[in-house]
């Protein structure tokens, strides 16, 4: 089995105290490659010093847009700076989420598009996060030209329809625990029909734990039962599938 967790969280206190144990659960279970996913600025930094320990595991560089606000002139300068680490292999989270509206929605708009710019600028492709905000993120992908670069739609939110926007867009759908949930009926029905070539796995971990493991700690090593999932669900062999999501996510990071 080859796995690829296109999205963790490895460097947040929950994994503080077992992250050698979580790292070895990794290679037992088939993870050979992740991307650990900056949300501000600290976690910025660990992702990198992360991605510089250990080979096999890539950073990404961004502002989450519960802390857009964050975002002044002086951080948005260490990201470019931060960005050019040749460990660094895309630019976010970044994206809207209109659920929580953490940061006031115009802020988020406006670290997004400064986040696509970047991403544009140094050619890395970019990972979205979207909650409740669909219309916006796709308006403010197309008017910025992310396309350019493309990049995963995170823990894909949407039905069919958007899916085909995405794809159009040159972006992937990110595939996490969610879809194990009974509930996910639309985004089973998205996984049943995306192309074997749109599509890639993560956890998102510590949060959204996929079944039999719903409510626990996530971890990368946890992407197989996702894996499990979604082949069935596709009628596909599951060491085929994670094949084919591993590559993916190797042709988009340029691993
Ligand atoms: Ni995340």
């Amino acid at each position: 089995m080859q796995l690829f967790d296109t999205h963790a969280h490895l460097d947040l206190p929950e994994f503080e105290k077992d992250l050698n144990d979580v790292l070895q659960r990794c290679r037992e279970n088939g993870v050979e490659y992740i991307v650990n996913v900056g949300i501000d600025r600290e976690s910025s930094l660990r992702s990198i010093e992360l991605s510089q320990k250990h080979s096999w595991i890539f950073a990404s560089v961004g502002m989450h847009p519960h802390d857009a606000a964050k975002l002044d002139e002086e951080t948005f300068g260490l990201f470019k700076k931060l960005a050019q680490n040749e460990r660094v292999v895309a630019v976010g989270e970044t994206g809207l989420d209109y659920y929580r509206n953490f940061s006031p929605r115009e802020q988020q708009q406006e670290a997004f598009r400064m986040h696509i710019a970047l991403a544009k600028e140094l050619g890395l492709p970019i990972i979205i996060h979207d909650r409740d905000a669909h219309r916006d993120v796709l308006k403010i992908v197309r008017e910025e030209g992310a396309r350019d670069v493309g990049g995963i739609m995170h823990c894909f939110p949407g039905d069919w329809k958007m899916a085909k926007e995405c794809f159009d867009l040159n972006f992937l759908i990110g595939i996490g625990g969610t879809v194990t949930f009974k509930k996910s009926v639309t985004l089973q029905e998205v996984v049943k029909r995306v192309p074997i070539d749109m599509i890639v796995l993560e956890t998102d971990c510590p949060y959204l734990s996929p079944e039999p493991l719903r409510g626990k700690r996530n971890e990368p090593a946890n992407v197989i039962y996702t894996a499990k999932f979604a082949a069935k669900l596709r009628g596909n062999d599951v060491e085929e599938f994670s094949y084919h999501t591993t590559l993916n996510a190797k042709r988009l990071f340029k691993i």
